[in-house]
């Protein structure tokens, strides 16, 4: 199973969302292969943001050595689920899609709702911590029965 986490600066929530799932994978001995990515290109090459390093390892996970990467065309078929972190990240993931499998693949992380953009908002990565940690712990589950 191959899972890409994908927001717009793949600095604040797909980081932390890509290192919660490795985390939960690693702890099930899944093997499962997790990354993450970002729509846009201004952070490549750049780790995470301290504020998410930091809420990250406040609860036990490190995500300091991840490298920020652009979403590119190949991702769409090396990966078996997409997730977008917000509508605008679905958009444009959707229309990098060309083909019916590719489309097939991609989906809102939340379902119905987004995770919000904490990068203006220090006090919001908590609770995108929280919200990824319990999305990433029902994909777990939701996705062992899809195997
Ligand atoms: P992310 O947050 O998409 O969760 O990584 C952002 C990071 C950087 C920017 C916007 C959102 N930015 O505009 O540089």
């Amino acid at each position: 199973m191959k899972i890409l986490m994908v927001c717009l600066g793949n600095i604040c929530r797909s980081p932390l969302a890509h290192g919660v799932m490795q985390h939960l994978v690693e702890q099930q001995g899944l093997g499962w292969h997790i990354d993450s990515a970002g729509t846009g290109g201004w952070h490549v090459g750049a780790p995470p943001d301290h504020r998410a390093i930091a809420v990250a390892r406040r609860h036990g996970i490190d995500i300091s050595g991840q490298r920020a990467q652009q979403l590119q065309p190949h991702h769409l078929n090396s990966f078996d689920h997409i997730f977008a972190m917000d509508r605008s990240n679905l958009r444009n993931l959707l229309a990098m899609a060309d083909t019916p499998a590719q489309r097939a693949r991609i989906r809102l992380f939340l379902d119905d709702r987004e995770v919000p953009d904490p990068y203006y908002e220090d006090d919001l990565f908590e609770s995108v911590f929280q919200m990824v940690e319990a999305r990433c712990q029902e994909w777990i589950e939701l996705l062992k029965r899809t195997k």
